[in-house]
């Protein structure tokens, strides 16, 4: 009788573990149940994108994962900035007016105060709060190092290689930036720690594809598509293409509202869904931000998403 119980116990057991591992599997794979909350660039509708107000008030609001667009400075060093270059969001223009040039970045000419053409040093003396508001003089522009510091344990990061053919071209190896700096921090692996799960992405097919088929990255991956590329990469045949460099795709979320019926391509595909960006100061269709944000996640039925305003992201 109790080795028939016994057997039992095991039994239940197993099939409890094997639901716990297929939810792990889930389509975002994720690390827990429920949609996932990005901050896209920290909390950046309320602090400077990518400082360390805006990450720290991210993960104060609950967001999941903390986003990262990655740039490599002159000296090869990984910094979270959005644009390729330092204008928009630091005083570089006060402190080294004469850095400006012209360059020719992804197929046009860009004048401005290139990052590339700054050592981490010079990028480190630069105000990236003041753009923002007087507030928040004296934010720093953060490495990926020190992002990384500020979130892990706290919240997932969520990093970007933003512009790697730009950077390839100056003889950075922006993927392999990328891993290693993962590595030095034990990141590199999915699940390596439950409590900083990490999502890479990119708008670049060929830095997935070169990251999962040649690095054998087994991180997840999304593949970012922009309102333009819309038509080449999702139809039914092109997401299964998809699914052999990425786990899941990140479309401008205006491509979601005009064919929702993507989502359900995407899942069948195997791909996970997490549309950009929801931010107040854009109202779209006389909406609240968190109602245009229930709308995907209920309605769309998309599995995370990336927004500037995560305290108003609605759990349910
Ligand atoms: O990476 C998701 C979203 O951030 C893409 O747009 O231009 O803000 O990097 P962007
Ligand atoms: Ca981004």
């Amino acid at each position: 009788m109790t080795s028939r119980l016994n057997g039992i116990l095991v039994v239940v057991s197993f099939v409890a573990l094997a639901v716990v591992a297929v939810g792990a599997q889930g389509p975002y794979k994720g690390y827990k149940a429920g949609k996932a909350l990005i901050a896209h660039r920290g909390a950046s509708a309320y602090a400077p994108e990518h400082s360390a107000a805006g990450y720290t008030l991210a993960i104060a609001q609950g967001a999941d994962y903390v986003e990262q667009d990655l740039q490599v400075t002159k000296d090869g060093q990984l910094v979270c900035l959005h644009d390729l270059t330092l204008e928009r969001t630091t005083n570089v223009k006060d402190l080294f007016p004469n850095r400006s040039r012209t360059l020719t970045r992804e197929g046009r000419e860009l004048t401005g105060w290139h990052v590339s053409d700054f050592t981490l040093a010079e990028i480190k003396t630069l105000d990236g709060g003041s753009y923002f508001a007087p507030t928040f003089k004296g934010e720093k522009v953060l490495t990926f190092q020190e992002a990384i510091d500020l979130i892990r344990g706290k919240a997932g990061i969520y990093p970007e290689t933003k512009a790697p053919e730009v950077y390839g071209s100056l003889g950075f190896d922006m993927e392999k930036l990328v891993m290693d700096v993962l590595a030095r921090n034990g990141l590199d692996k999915y699940g390596a720690d439950p409590k900083t799960p990490v999502f890479l992405q990119s708008f670049s097919a060929d830095s997935l594809k070169k990251m999962r088929l040649k690095m054998k990255v087994n991180l997840p991956l999304l593949f970012l598509v922009t309102d333009r590329d819309r038509d080449v990469w999702l139809t039914k045949e092109k997401l299964a293409e998809i699914k052999t460099f990425a786990d899941g795709i990140g479309p401008a979320k205006g491509i979601i509202a005009g064919r929702p019926e993507i989502v359900g391509w995407a899942h069948a595909a195997g791909l996970s869904v997490t549309p950009y960006t929801f931010q107040s100061d854009r109202p779209v269709g006389g909406m609240s931000v968190a109602d245009e944000m229930r709308q995907f996640l209920y309605t769309f039925n998309v599995d995370a998403l990336f927004t500037n305003n995560p305290d108003q992201f609605p759990r349910k």
